[in-house]
């Protein structure tokens, strides 16, 4: 990735300075971390072109070979969050990243609660991971993880949902330190509206798999039912066979249930 593009076009909205730029880390998350308990500002934003130990949701590993991928984390200092409003923050990533590919001139829709999918498959992914003192936010650290290039896209062992990559479905190569600012720029956009409507709304209408059936596991459990939207707070409206349920954020893994499977 151009470097010198990258600091020429940063900040964005007030998002992306100071740049950290590496060329290896183990995980920016971990980085933006380090740097936010040091005094980091609203914004700083460490960048990689390659994670040895890049972290996904649940404790999974998420993979960033170098070159290939997008891997940035931002330091956020928003003014008096509230945790109802932290909660819609890993969607706000995935809105982010879906404008910026749908940009690119493709659809982009979110499994919820924040994976990016284009062609069904999955392309980006979120860790948000907030801080609290007391009742109050000390700061979050947004992280996003883009597969932009064929060799992004981890081996099928390795996965738990099919992926694929930017370049496969645009077609044609993209430039990487572009659609980084894009997605900045889009996280920018979107943080004062972090709760209200619009941004559900926004994200309501990228839903996956709406009116299909799907399998919710988590800490209590599966479910199994048909998508129906989003409630006021972001949480999943299903349809069941016992009425509707409303799913909420954690530890959550959503797949469509394949009828010819069963
Ligand atoms: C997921 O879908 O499981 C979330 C993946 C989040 C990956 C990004 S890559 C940049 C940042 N640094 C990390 O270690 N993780 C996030």
């Amino acid at each position: 990735m151009d470097v010198e593009t990258l600091r020429r076009r940063l900040p964005v909205g007030g998002l992306g300075e100071p740049l950290e730029f590496h060329h290896q880390v183990g995980s920016t998350n971990d980085r933006a971390h380090a740097l936010a308990a040091q005094g980091a500002p609203h914004g700083a934003l460490v960048v990689a072109e390659e994670q040895t130990a890049g972290r996904g949701r649940a404790g999974r590993r998420w993979y960033t070979p170098p070159g290939a991928a997008l891997a940035l984390s931002l330091v956020l200092r928003p003014p008096a969050l509230k945790p109802t409003q932290a909660a819609a923050l890993p969607a706000l990533g995935a809105l982010a990243v879906a404008e910026a590919l749908e940009a690119a001139g493709v659809r982009a829709e979110i499994k919820w609660p924040n994976d990016v999918l284009l062609a069904g498959r999955k392309v980006a992914g979120v860790l948000a991971e907030a801080v609290w003192e007391g009742a109050g936010l000390a700061y979050a650290v947004l992280g996003i993880g883009v597969n932009v290039r064929p060799q992004a896209v981890p081996p099928e062992d390795r996965l738990d949902f099919p992926a694929t990559c930017v370049e496969a479905v645009v077609g044609q190569p993209v430039e990487r330190a572009g659609l980084l600012v894009a997605v900045v720029a889009g996280v920018a956009r979107w943080l004062p509206r972090l709760g209200e409507a619009d941004l559900r709304q926004a994200w309501e209408a990228r839903l996956a798999f709406r009116g299909q059936e799907v399998a919710v596991t988590g800490a209590l459990g599966s479910l199994r039912g048909r998508v129906v939207g989003l409630a006021d707070d972001g949480r999943l409206r299903l349809e069941t066979e016992g009425g509707p349920v409303l799913v909420g954020f954690g530890e959550v893994h959503l797949r469509p249930i394949d009828r010819t499977d069963e």
